[in-house]
């Protein structure tokens, strides 16, 4: 049998709060339908003193993670850019929470919402490279945090996504080469001095078209692969409507009634972003999500996939499903938690806007508001985490 190598399960945290965005465009008097159809977002995940980067991680990843799981990693990649320590890796906490193997490369990468992506490419090339490594963990978790009345307030969110990578996956496995593309722009930045994140919107999103375009042009150069040999084509989603304009701009030369499956899949594969919001770097991995809960897909079916972190760096690659894929899903536990989560009023939610914030306070206790979550962040003593 030929050796693949994918994704063998995906979990997913996002926080036990909301905002619903129809409440937010009535308190900044802007027309509900500029946020559900312009934007194409319902709902945001807000994010609640008690979670962070590193637990939202930790519930992700709790919830896949068996007994042999944990002893047989031996590559923790943590990808983040909202990270708690310009030193310490977040994976260290993670593995130590989520008592992983200590014979294991732990580590924390940044390229905004690429860095998943990169922590997949470089789990695929670990386990082709290393015969007697089995398992790599792949975690992608972040807070969306623009600012209070800014034109990226509609785009926030929160969460995480943790991908188990195996040979003989049993969701997808990944296809080699893939087309990639790398140019130092200023379309979206966190200096260290800030807690929310600076964007030029409008040109970010032409950039995300852009650099669309020159990925699957070279993926095609090098694979020969044609739009039609995919059967659905995801997204990293900042928001829903530049998912739309970047299948738009694919599918423009399909002959109409080819392109409706490939429109129809991507309501799916946006389903649970819609209610999210933006997570950053597991945005794609929480659209790829979507789409295996909600569609029964055939054994075979080949997936297109392109993630783009501004600053920026971008990458198109294909996943191909594997047989049965759907024993291995979670679809209830997905979707309970978001069933579960608390509406909070405008008011509330800048209240938890203002407390999740940087802060100077070196010693503090945080009083627990995810009832639901295994893991959640207490506070601080003598500068170390509870
Ligand atoms: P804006 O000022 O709200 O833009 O900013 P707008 O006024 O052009 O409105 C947006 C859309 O709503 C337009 O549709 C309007 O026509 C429509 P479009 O022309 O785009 O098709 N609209 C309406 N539709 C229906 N009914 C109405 C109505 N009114 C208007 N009544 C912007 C939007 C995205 C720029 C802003 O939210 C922003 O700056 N967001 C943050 C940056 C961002 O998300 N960029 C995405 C690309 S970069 C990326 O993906 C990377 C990222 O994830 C970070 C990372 O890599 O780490 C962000």
């Amino acid at each position: 049998m030929a050796t693949i190598i994918g994704i063998d399960k995906i979990g997913f945290y996002s926080p036990e709060y909301y905002l619903d965005l129809t409440d937010l465009a009535t308190a900044r008097q802007v027309d509900p339908a500029k946020y559900k159809i312009g934007i194409g977002q319902d709902q945001m995940a807000v994010l609640p003193a008690d979670q962070d980067i590193v637990t939202m991680a930790a519930n992700a990843a709790a919830q896949i993670l068996d007994q042999a799981d944990r002893q047989q990693i031996d590559l923790l990649i943590f990808a983040t850019e909202s990270g708690i320590d310009q030193s310490k890796a977040a994976a260290l906490y993670l593995q130590e929470l989520l008592q992983i193997n200590h014979q294991a490369r732990a580590f924390e990468i940044k390229e905004a919402c690429y860095g998943a992506t990169a922590g997949l490419q470089i789990a695929y090339d670990h386990l082709a490279a290393h015969p007697t490594s089995q398992k790599v963990l792949v975690v992608g978790a972040d807070v969306a945090r623009y600012g209070i009345a800014t034109a990226g307030e509609v785009t926030q969110g929160a969460g995480a996504v943790a991908l188990l990578i195996t040979r003989q996956p049993r969701l997808l496995g990944l296809q080699q080469p893939t087309a990639y593309y790398s140019e130092e722009i200023m379309d979206f930045w966190r200096p260290n001095y800030r807690d929310t994140a600076l964007a030029d919107g409008k040109f970010s999103t032409a950039q995300y078209l852009r650099f669309l375009d020159l990925t699957w042009q070279a993926y095609r150069a090098k694979t020969g692969t044609q739009l039609t040999d995919l059967t659905a084509v995801l997204f990293h989603i900042p928001f829903t409507k530049l998912g739309l304009k970047g299948l738009r701009q694919l599918t423009t030369d399909l002959a109409a009634a080819t392109k409706e499956s490939y429109f129809d899949y991507f309501q799916q594969a946006t389903g649970y972003n819609r209610q999210v919001g933006n997570l950053y770097t597991g945005s794609l991995y929480l659209s790829l999500l979507s789409l295996l809960d909600q569609q029964q897909l055939a054994a075979g079916s080949k997936i297109g996939l392109y993630s783009y972190g501004s600053g920026a760096v971008a990458e198109f690659f294909t996943a191909v499903v594997q047989p049965n894929y759907q024993q291995t899903l979670q679809v209830a536990c997905h979707q309970q938690q978001l069933h579960q989560r608390q509406r909070l009023t405008v008011a509330e939610y800048e209240q938890f806007f203002m407390q999740t914030g940087l802060t100077d306070d070196h010693d503090f206790q945080i009083k627990r508001q995810s009832p639901h979550a295994d893991f959640y962040f207490a506070g601080q003593t003598d500068q170390r985490r509870i």
